[in-house]
């Protein structure tokens, strides 16, 4: 399905604020201006966005689990639709408090980010010693809400050489992780040397990792190997795009609705809830048919304005 006719997936960014600051996203020195989405828009955005076909919602940030409201909005999707695919990307450091109230309240998946599995660069990447943290939210994530993935981006120079130690970690746990390419992005430069290819860490590594056949609108292409009981992804946004399959848009916290990270076109569907229903749908059908499908080049039009993922939630 394209997303031109129908998005089915929506990824919403609910904070600025996270409790991490990895260079790559916001570099130390930088700021991000908070911003938190009122909790009534968003049960509006989303219930209009629901009526539109969507079935699976993804909470980012900032980091989501400091939202105060992130249960209740879980509570509210499966009261609307149980079927509706609930999940939350997070740096997990507070999920040892919080997964299982996420659980009860309905959350069905969730996808961690973790970098490196040594405590000094994760500190020097992170700003905080909280690797055993995140470790602990991994476990209450696999105990509590069962369908847990890992996330790691590949940077030259700080985690491209221990890529194998995360694979063995997330292969001890029995947890599919994916590894995902540095994107350009506000904080980058051109050509920015943090960037390696997933295609260069794969022959790097010493398992034989046979592809598995294509999902058309998974990001990620994933491997495995007769010495792994785990999948290992690869989402290579930059050296292979996968525009074609995006079933994706993107709600940020100030109402905006993007159908592309790369893309400047939006709406604002905060200031549009309150209007007549036509005209929302009507906005709703042209941001659709404006998608570009340019992958990271498709901010031709204004290249030194991409986005911050702080904001916008990877
Ligand atoms: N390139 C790729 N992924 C990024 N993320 C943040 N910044 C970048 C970037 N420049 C990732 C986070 C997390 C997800 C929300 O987005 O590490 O896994």
């Amino acid at each position: 399905m394209n997303i031109r006719q129908s998005p089915r997936y929506l990824r919403v960014s609910l904070l600025s604020a996270c409790n991490l600051q990895c260079s790559y996203c916001l570099p130390p020195g930088k700021h991000q201006r908070s911003i938190s989405a009122p909790y009534d828009k968003v049960c509006q955005a989303i219930r209009f966005l629901h009526s539109c076909g969507i079935k699976k919602i993804r909470f980012t940030g900032g980091e989501p689990t400091l939202y105060k409201d992130l249960c209740r909005l879980v509570a509210f999707i499966k009261a609307i639709d149980r079927d509706v695919h609930t999940a939350v990307t997070s740096n997990g450091v507070l999920l040892e408090a919080k997964a299982r109230a996420l659980s009860e309240a309905g959350l069905d998946s969730v996808n961690i980010s973790i970098d490196t599995l040594n405590p000094t660069k994760f500190h020097d990447l992170t700003g905080r010693a909280h690797l055993n943290q995140v470790i602990a939210g991994i476990d209450a994530a696999m105990s509590y809400i069962g369908k847990v993935k890992l996330n790691c981006v590949l940077i030259r120079g700080i985690n491209d050489y221990t890529v194998d130690k995360l694979i063995l970690f997330a292969h001890k746990r029995g947890l599919d992780i994916r590894f995902i390419e540095f994107m350009p992005n506000h904080y980058s430069i051109p050509d920015d040397p943090r960037y390696i290819s997933g295609k260069e860490i794969r022959n790097r590594l010493p398992w034989d990792l046979q592809p598995l056949p294509d999902r058309s609108n998974s990001a990620a292409r994933y491997y495995v190997s007769p010495s792994l009981r785990i999948k290992v992804g690869f989402i290579s946004p930059v050296s292979q795009p996968f525009c074609s399959g995006c079933d994706r848009i993107r709600l940020n916290a100030e109402g905006l609705l993007y159908t592309c990270l790369y893309d400047c076109c939006n709406i604002n569907l905060f200031d549009l809830l309150g209007t007549d229903s036509n005209r929302i749908l009507a906005e709703f059908k042209n941001l659709k048919e404006s998608k570009r499908f340019g992958g990271y080049q498709t901010r031709t039009d204004s290249a030194s304005i991409l986005p911050s993922f702080s904001a916008i939630g990877g």
